[in-house]
């Protein structure tokens, strides 16, 4: 199946039947996630599976008692860090050594043009970018899950600080920033129909903007 089609069959599901997702699909929903591009590729969020029944009912709690929570399958909560540092940019270039042909201390110049980068930013914009980031590993859950035939929501209506809390987030240099449940929809039930932009009004030819 095409991208384009899983995408016009997938829509915000608001209770999911009591079938659950198996791991292999999870794993491919969770590794598209992991593959979304980052700035830098510092990757400045993680993301959290929940699958345990007494603590999505807890979240529930936190999230307007929202129906997708109590019956998904699968919770994914995208936490962002707290703060990007010169600590996230030496982590990185760990796994960079660790991961390529670079010798160890090879890219010293770059990591510190990147700490530069960090040092000069205010923390909150650091902040803002880690959760603007979490978004595009969002999207691209979504896609791979479409593409898996899994439903799923993606939901911001929660309380990030209960989250926070129940999770124990604050403590990692994490916060709940959108979660996203998955799962399948009631059998033989429709597909809303969609509403979107025209792709005439949506897609707009900047040449002629200047
Ligand atoms: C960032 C974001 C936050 C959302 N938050 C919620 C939410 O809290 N609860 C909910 O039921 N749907 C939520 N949605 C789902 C949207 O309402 C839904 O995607 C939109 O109405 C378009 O419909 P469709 O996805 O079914 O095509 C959210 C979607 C996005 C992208």
């Amino acid at each position: 199946m095409s991208l384009l089609s899983a995408l016009s069959n997938r829509y915000a599901i608001k209770q999911f039947s009591d079938k659950k997702v198996d791991e292999e699909k999870i794993k491919s929903i969770t590794e598209a996630a992991r593959l979304a591009p980052s700035a830098f590729g510092l990757q400045p969020y993680r993301l959290i599976v929940i699958t345990d029944r007494e603590l999505l009912s807890k979240l529930a709690g936190a999230a307007f008692n929202q129906k997708q929570l109590p019956t998904c399958s699968h919770l994914f909560v995208f936490a962002a860090e707290t703060s990007i540092t010169e600590g996230t940019v030496d982590a990185y270039f760990a796994r960079t050594y660790e991961q390529t042909d670079n010798e160890p201390g090879s890219l010293n110049g770059y990591a510190d043009y990147i700490k530069g980068w960090v040092s000069s930013q205010p923390a909150e914009s650091l902040a803002e970018s880690a959760k603007h980031q979490a978004f595009i590993s969002l999207g691209l859950l979504i896609g791979e899950a479409s593409l898996q035939g899994v439903d799923s929501c993606p939901m911001t209506g929660f309380n990030p600080a209960g989250f926070d809390e129940i999770l124990g987030l604050a403590e990692k240099g994490l916060t709940a920033t959108v979660i996203c449940a998955v799962g399948y929809r009631e059998e033989g039930e429709a597909t809303p129909q969609k509403v979107r932009y025209a792709s005439e009004d949506f897609v707009i030819n900047g040449n002629k903007l200047a």
